[in-house]
């Protein structure tokens, strides 16, 4: 018999080929399912509160945060009550904001308040020197701020002047907002229209006094710390948390110097809580370790910080910038935990978020910069860190709230949107006030180039219901993750989840079309036998809640 010879070599052949292509496409799809990431949830075993101020804000007399972004006057076209913008308030309220630190940043060294109190008309222009240099009319004062926070429902941070104020000016500013009787600020106070004290109990003592706060050295501003805060008095019932200017990111020099000199100890004034500030900008960076520190030198040129167009690098990078958070509160804790191993005093991130380059064409003193899905993962990222370390991380304020920097929402004119990071701050609510619960998790790497960060990042808590929340960041932009969770300790028996992603890692929100980032339904959670899986979509936020 005579055998047919082959028609070619195998290539030439359909069924060679149709295998060939199943076999590439099994292996496209294994390579972009990541390998398993395991976690075993201790929610019988919660100790630390989280507290609802990690959730803070801030808004400072910058760009148009307070002129447009939340004062629009009370002759304004745009619907507002005694002069701020009613959507505004509405948007933020759904937020729960528990704090909003005001005025700045490093206008507040430069902020004398009664320039911002009595007749609008009459109040005097000063410079902003360090936003622009434009003239602050001063129409939004102590009486608007406050007036923005009874609508808010939150707590007031007022920031005092330390670096050209008088310890006179903040003791007088005290007296006025919190004085319940007669007394010459008081008076003066009612003069301008309230009776009532307004009762804050969180005062800033300066803002980064190592830099546009007066270029201090430690030593310097701790004893500026220590008279300034001596005048800080309590009134009537309000007792005051007072909190000093702390470290800039990894300045663990000015921890330890604040801490031994100034913290607290007979005859010397409390500290409450110290403020450091950590912004997240897309450079690269080198470690390298000092003694017991970890520390980090800038290097490289700056990537493209664009806010809105980049590649996969700049995500990388930015995400692995944003998680450097966790080792700085890690050292500067070890630091404090030298002098206060109780914990009383809290580390507060009292700025931190994205710094990107402002939207091309706008003023480069006023920070404007859009926001990404990429800025939404570092927002969980950073919430998620803050919440695992509660019980040193007393209180975070992300910069800014409108139209500056991290911004919840951008306006222009009359229109306001949403950002990505408003949403992952809606869908974190859940955590504020709840029991951090213990977790280990085990995820594989997300890998770039030569650099690698953990794909997964997590927290979870229970709250006063009974309900465990877990909030989750998938890291990859381009590989789901399996999550399978031992949840130990916890009898409930069903799952409802929401998500936050899109098609494009730098797809944001615009005026023309403002819902292209928001959170949707997540059905890929399921609770079986006190055992959770999910998948994750790349890059996304995902919050899950088990009752
Ligand atoms: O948030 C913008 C600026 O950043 C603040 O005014 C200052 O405190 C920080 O350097």
């Amino acid at each position: 018999m005579r055998l047919r010879k082959p028609s070619g070599f195998p290539f030439q052949r359909p069924f060679f080929w149709s295998m060939f292509l199943f076999c590439g496409m099994l292996f496209v799809q294994i390579g972009l399912a990541q390998q398993a990431t395991k976690m075993v949830i201790n929610a019988d075993l919660g100790k630390d509160k989280i507290s609802r101020h990690i959730y803070g804000h801030f808004a400072e007399h910058l760009g148009r945060c307070i002129y447009e972004g939340i004062w629009v006057g009370e002759d304004s076209p745009i619907p507002n009550t005694r002069g701020i913008r009613n959507d505004v308030v509405a948007a933020l309220k759904a937020l729960q904001i528990p704090n909003l630190r005001w005025p700045g940043g490093c206008f507040a060294d430069t902020y004398h308040w009664m320039d911002g109190i009595g007749p609008r008309e009459e109040r005097p222009t000063i410079i902003n020197v360090h936003w622009g240099g434009v003239t602050e009319n001063n129409h939004f004062g102590t009486h608007e701020f406050l007036d923005l926070c009874e609508q808010l429902g939150t707590a007031p941070l007022i920031c005092g002047n330390v670096g050209s104020g008088t310890v006179r000016e903040l003791a007088e500013w005290v007296e006025y907002v919190n004085f319940p009787g007669k007394s010459p600020m008081a008076d003066l106070r009612r003069a301008n229209g309230r009776e009532e004290p307004w009762n804050v109990k969180f005062w800033g003592i300066g803002n980064e006094n190592w830099g546009c706060g007066g270029q201090m050295r430690p030593e310097k501003y701790a004893d500026d710390y220590r008279q300034f805060a001596s005048y800080v008095r309590s009134y009537g019932d309000q007792e005051i948390y007072k909190i000093a200017s702390g470290p800039n990111s990894m300045d663990y020099d000015w921890m330890e110097v604040m801490m031994r000199e100034a913290s607290s100890g007979w005859r010397r004034p409390r500290m409450d809580g110290i403020d450091l500030h950590y912004y997240t900008r897309t450079r690269s960076f080198n470690m390298r370790r000092m003694g017991d520190l970890r520390i980090v030198e800038r290097s490289g040129e700056n990537l493209s910080r664009s806010a809105t167009e980049f590649g996969e690098e700049e995500w990388f990078v930015t995400l692995q910038q944003a998680m450097r958070i966790e080792e700085l509160i890690v050292n500067h804790s070890a630091i404090m935990d030298k002098y206060d191993p109780e914990k009383r005093i809290g580390l507060l991130v009292g700025e931190w978020g994205t710094w990107h380059s402002v939207e091309p064409g706008t003023n480069p003193g006023f920070l404007y910069q859009q926001n990404a899905l990429r800025d939404a993962l570092v927002a969980g990222v950073s919430l998620n860190i803050f919440n695992s370390h509660c019980d040193r991380v007393h209180m975070a304020n992300i910069a800014q709230t409108v139209n500056v920097l991290q911004a919840m929402v951008l306006t222009d004119g009359e229109k306001m949107l949403l950002t990505p990071t408003y949403h992952v701050f809606e869908m974190f609510k859940v955590h504020q006030d709840a029991t951090l619960l213990p977790l280990d998790l085990d995820c594989p790497d997300y890998t770039y180039g030569e650099e690698k960060i953990p794909s997964v990042n997590v927290s979870a808590s229970k709250d006063a219901a009974g309900k465990v929340h877990i909030t989750l960041c998938n890291l990859d932009p381009k590989k789901s993750a399996k999550v399978s969770c031992d949840l130990r300790g916890f009898s409930g028996k069903s799952v409802t989840g929401r998500v936050l992603t899109a098609s494009d890692m730098n797809a944001h929100n615009t005026f023309d079309k403002p819902e292209v980032v928001k959170p949707a339904a997540f059905k890929d959670a399921k609770l079986k036998g006190g055992e959770l899986s999910a998948t994750l979509p790349a890059k996304s936020v995902v919050l899950l809640t088990l009752e």
